[in-house]
């Protein structure tokens, strides 16, 4: 059987706000250029995201203040030469896709209207109602369809051509018949997103897989930061399904059994708009210590009934529609059940402002590149604030697409064989062909519940290892899978099959690198080591996996700059 192999100037593996902001960009400037993505693209996960964006535009708001937020939320781990970037060009990225059509809301004087998020100084965040990732990723991909961009919807990339320190193309799956292409291109970008679904309570996508993660670590490349997992303080009781946090923007309050306001004793000054991590773990407390509310006390009150019918079904409308969807309360008329849910992935794959991987501390692979969720830059550090990622995705997704444009000339073709297929085709083979006894839901459930259990938002050396134990428990078990399914039409089983081995793969790198991370910083929380400790820890974890999925760590330094470090407090 021969493999057709496809050239491209450049492919992008991922179609949400990242991608298809990279894919225009390489488009407009003459390449030509491919976006593989599992999905449709408007099913990308960038559509999820409903609060907002954040720029400082207003009167009462800078740059540098944007910077200061943004380095005092990431608890002083993300790198300021790219949060300056970032804010700076943070303005000029919000009218660049409202020239391109993007609706945002406005205000009465037709100005974008902007909303307060957690652990920012100013309303900064401009929205379109609380739908604005959807009205963006429409926005964006109509672009990059309208420039000419060819998208290869429901393909799955399974692997990268990566030899010599550079990459020179992906093999994929077509879904709907499991036809395998190797798409030869002189340079790749990853803007695959994030890796939340490693929980079992997740406001993420059924995508989410990590897919990218695993993929490049699976060739020795590194992984930046994987401890620092985000756990959004609104998701729905139960499900984790997202609930804004323009609910809180909005004025929406937080409550316990006991009828009380009860982030006064956690952020007495920030309140329910603290950082997130900060009103995650204030909600989780609550519940640990007895205060829970709901039928299985597992949850706090989210009550937003006093902002009024009007307000709410034009600024809430979506979250109004999820809250009588899965749980049957309507907030226009009561609150309604909340808890933290796993949301975003702070680390991933390192890359420099360009967008260029890192091989190493100092060394970049060739012809690689990666932005948005997939990717760490690293803007958050170790907790985001709400409404920089869907900046983050838009910018950087640009500005790694010029830049890959500007250096397509100087790569030269690596022409790609039939042999560069082999990695993926052998998974695939040992995948439909092996006959053992487990099955992916009963392993991936026991991955996701020892996850929340143990490597969620309080965690200790000891839970930890724990997880670490499990992983490789559930790896040996994995070698014994078996699906039944053994046709290459649309095989879902056979795909989660895959997305489980990437699963297993990442898991490892975010226990392993929260076991050696001695000090509790944003998103980390060590109950065991309860304070920040600069002295040893003001570093980017570098974890590398061998090819027995042993995990290594190394360490980099962390960009600093203009904001010292101080104590956060909210
Ligand atoms: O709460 C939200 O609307 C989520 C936004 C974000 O994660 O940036």
């Amino acid at each position: 059987m021969s493999i057709p192999i496809y050239t491209y100037d450049a492919i992008v593996v991922g179609a949400g706000l990242a991608g298809c902001a990279a894919a225009r960009e390489l488009q407009s400037a003459g390449k030509k250029v491919a976006v593989i993505t599992k999905l449709h693209p408007l099913r990308s996960h960038s559509g999820a995201a409903q609060g907002g964006i954040n720029a400082a535009f207003s009167d009462e708001d800078s740059v540098e203040l944007h910077e200061f937020d943004t380095v005092k939320g990431s608890d002083y781990l993300a790198d300021q030469d790219a949060v300056e970037y970032m804010c700076k060009n943070a303005p000029g990225t919000i009218r660049w896709i409202e020239g391109m059509g993007a609706a945002f809301s406005r205000t009465a004087d037709g100005k974008i209207a902007q909303r307060p998020f957690g652990g920012q100084s100013s309303p900064r965040a401009c929205y379109a109602k609380d739908r604005t990732g959807l009205t963006l990723l429409q926005t964006i991909y109509e672009q990059a369809h309208r420039a000419g961009v060819k998208f290869y919807d429901e393909w799955y990339a399974a692997d990268i051509i990566y030899k010599d320190g550079k990459v020179s193309g992906v093999v994929a799956f077509n879904i709907r018949n499991m036809e395998t292409v190797i798409f030869n291109a002189k340079s790749v970008m990853f803007a695959s997103g994030g890796y939340a679904r490693a929980y079992k309570i997740n406001s993420n996508a059924h995508a989410n897989t990590g897919d990218g993660l695993s993929i490049v670590a699976r060739h020795g490349l590194p992984l930046e930061d994987m401890e620092f997992v985000q756990f959004h303080p609104s998701g729905l009781s139960g499900n984790g399904v997202l609930i804004s946090e323009a609910a809180r923007g909005e004025g929406g309050q937080l409550f316990n059994s006991e009828g009380e306001r009860f982030m006064t004793k956690y952020a007495p000054n920030a309140m329910e708009l603290a950082s997130r991590d900060v009103v995650a773990r204030a909600i989780l407390n609550e519940i640990r210590e007895g205060r829970g509310c709901g039928p299985r006390k597992d949850a706090v009150y989210l009550d937003v009934t006093h902002l009024g019918k009007d307000l709410i079904m034009d600024r809430l409308p979506e979250l109004r529609e999820l809250a009588i969807t899965f749980l049957g309360l309507d907030m226009i008329k009561e609150p309604i059940l909340i808890s933290a849910t796993a949301h975003y992935s702070m680390g991933g794959i390192p890359v420099n402002i360009a967008g260029n991987v890192r091989k190493n501390n100092t060394e970049l692979v060739e012809g690689f590149y990666a932005a948005g969720e997939c990717s760490c830059v690293s803007v958050h550090g170790a907790n985001r604030l709400g409404a920089n990622s869907v900046l983050e995705a838009l910018l950087f997704g640009r500005y790694v697409g010029k830049n890959m444009a500007a250096e397509l000339d100087g790569i030269e073709l690596r022409k790609a064989t039939e042999e560069d297929a082999n990695l993926a085709l052998t998974e695939l083979d040992f995948l439909l062909t092996n006959n053992g006894e487990e099955t992916v839901p009963t392993l991936r459930e026991e991955l996701q519940q020892s996850m929340t259990a143990n490597a969620g938002a309080f965690r200790t050396k000891e839970s930890l290892e724990i997880s670490v134990n499990k992983i490789k428990e559930l790896r040996q078990r994995f070698k014994n899978i078996r699906i039944k399914d053994k046709s290459k039409v649309f095989n879902t089983e056979l795909q989660e099959a895959m997305e489980f081995g990437h699963m297993i793969d990442y898991s490892a790198f975010i226990v392993q690198s929260a076991v050696a991370r001695e000090e509790s910083r944003g998103a980390h929380f060590r109950e065991d080591f309860d304070t920040r400790n600069d002295e040893k820890f003001l570093k980017h974890t570098m974890a590398y996996m061998d090819e027995n999925g042993e995990i290594s760590l190394d360490y980099m330094d962390v960009v600093l700059g203009k904001h010292e470090l101080k104590a956060r407090t909210y």
